[in-house]
């Protein structure tokens, strides 16, 4: 689907649409951070307003990104520029170059871990796991500094080298037929988490809804989880649209996505918080919950080292196709707004985002070199990822709202929804039109100014 950038082609199918935007959303946010973030920000009640934020927020600001895209049939920079736009606007092409890296310099080392974590369940390291040492083959795992400097250099070589060959139609394949697998791989996981001794805990703890928990930091993370999940607030969904056919529903389209992703994110929920509580973990324990549980899940279940070699692979092959989608932004914007050559612009990128994204690396764990180093007040490694996520991408959300619900006219936006009237759903249009107009920006600003201490609510 990348490839068709430079002939600017479209996806042939509605599928194909569906597929491909997908493969964006799906990735390490729904199998590592929504189950983390959950745990850490005191479960139900901070799903109850993820859930709220995909609904009122997510889902009209991909059809303002897909309205852009597919309109313009222009990259996040350029669709601007067709659309006549004050050159200021770019604003949100540039703040998505930055967001894209961010996101990169700890997505990679995560990656990495993912594809150590194969090769360990390859050499059997899991055979005889406890819920003890199941943390401490964590903290040996990531702390490093050497072994997870270098699966990150593998995982970037891989990124670099698919981006490069051109095998991305091959991988765009590979996905399709291998997403499903891992669905099926988690609802495996599902089954044995919930038949575990205990289980009905971390059942209640995903599901039950405690509005004490809720401080406006934990609905800035939700909101901010809600647009990492989703691929949004930083034109890689504008690139897509541009990819749309004519006839794709394009409110259709993000909602059946949405929901697709919310449901692979509460399945991977539903394997890891029973298994926490089953084995008296700690719900909160951060970014090493997905790698300390599901080892021990699989240890329950007959044949379990072979389906966790499969759910590590699977699982790569997920945070590695969100990946190419992630370097595309930049590699996009050198290629084709600064004239260098497309294998240039890829080596140039990976080979920065390795540079940087050694302080992320070295700082994702407390007892790694950097991990106690403190950079306004956070590690490097959630440095990257607060910025990324709880800043530049509900920032970069809220302008493409505002540009679309104040700056298009109502006409056109209604035209290319309806797809020049050959959809007849006015009422539908117009309810979109006045969230994104209205309840998105004002939900946005009013979750931004509370979080940053402006507003007390
Ligand atoms: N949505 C991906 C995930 O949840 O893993 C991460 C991501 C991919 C974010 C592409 C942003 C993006 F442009």
């Amino acid at each position: 689907m990348w490839a068709k950038k430079e002939s600017r082609e479209k996806f042939s199918t509605g599928l194909a649409v569906f597929f491909a935007t997908l493969g964006s959303a799906l990735g390490l946010g729904n199998i590592w951070k929504f189950p983390y973030l959950t745990g850490e920000n005191g479960g139900g009640a901070f799903l109850f307003v993820y859930v709220i934020c995909i609904l009122f927020v997510g889902i009209p600001v991909m059809v303002c990104e897909f309205y852009i895209g597919r309109k313009t049939r222009k990259n996040a920079v350029g669709a601007f520029e067709k659309l006549k736009a004050h050159p200021a606007w770019k604003i949100i092409g540039f703040m998505g170059i930055l967001s894209a890296y961010l996101i990169m310099f700890f997505y990679s080392c995560v990656a990495g871990w993912v594809y150590l974590y194969m090769f360990k369940a390859v050499k059997g390291d899991f055979a005889s796991i406890t819920a003890r040492s199941a943390e401490a083959e964590f903290g040996s795992a990531v702390i490093g500094p050497w072994s997870p400097l270098i699966w990150q250099l593998i995982v970037l070589v891989a990124v670099a080298v698919i981006l490069i060959g051109g095998v991305k139609k091959g991988i765009e394949r590979v996905t399709k037929t291998l997403l499903p697998v891992l669905f099926i791989l988690i609802l495996v996981c599902d089954i044995r988490a919930l038949t575990l001794p205990g289980a009905s805990q971390g059942v209640q703890f995903l599901f039950h809804v405690d509005f004490a928990r809720l401080t406006p930091e934990v609905i800035l993370t939700a909101l901010g989880l809600a647009f990492f999940k989703l691929s949004l607030g930083m034109g890689t969904m504008i690139t897509y649209g541009s990819y749309f056919t004519d006839d794709n529903n394009m409110i259709a389209t993000p909602v059946k996505v949405a929901a697709s992703d919310t449901m692979v994110s509460l399945l991977a929920g539903i394997a890891i918080f029973p298994t926490v509580f089953s084995f008296q973990m700690e719900p909160g324990a951060g970014p090493g919950l997905l790698f300390m549980t599901i080892p021990l899940v699989f240890s329950q279940i007959p044949l379990g080292n072979i389906l966790l070699v499969a759910f590590f692979f699977l699982t790569s092959i997920a945070a590695t196709t969100a990946m190419i989608s992630l370097v595309e932004v930049p590699v996009a914007y050198f290629a084709e707004e600064r004239g260098i050559s497309r294998t240039g612009a890829v080596i140039f990128n990976c080979f920065l985002i390795m540079l940087i994204g050694i302080l992320a690396t070295l700082s994702a764990h407390k007892a790694a070199l950097l991990g106690k180093i403190p950079v306004f007040g956070k590690t490097f490694f959630d440095l990257f990822d607060y910025t990324s996520s709880n800043i530049l991408l509900p920032v970069g959300g809220l302008l493409i709202a505002l540009f679309v619900g104040h700056v298009v006219r109502k006409e056109e936006f209604r035209d290319e929804l309806s797809n020049h009237g050959t959809l007849s759903m006015d009422g539908l249009i117009n309810f979109v039109y006045f969230l994104i107009r209205w309840v998105t920006p004002v939900l946005l600003a009013l979750v931004f100014l509370n979080s940053i201490g402006v507003l007390n609510i």
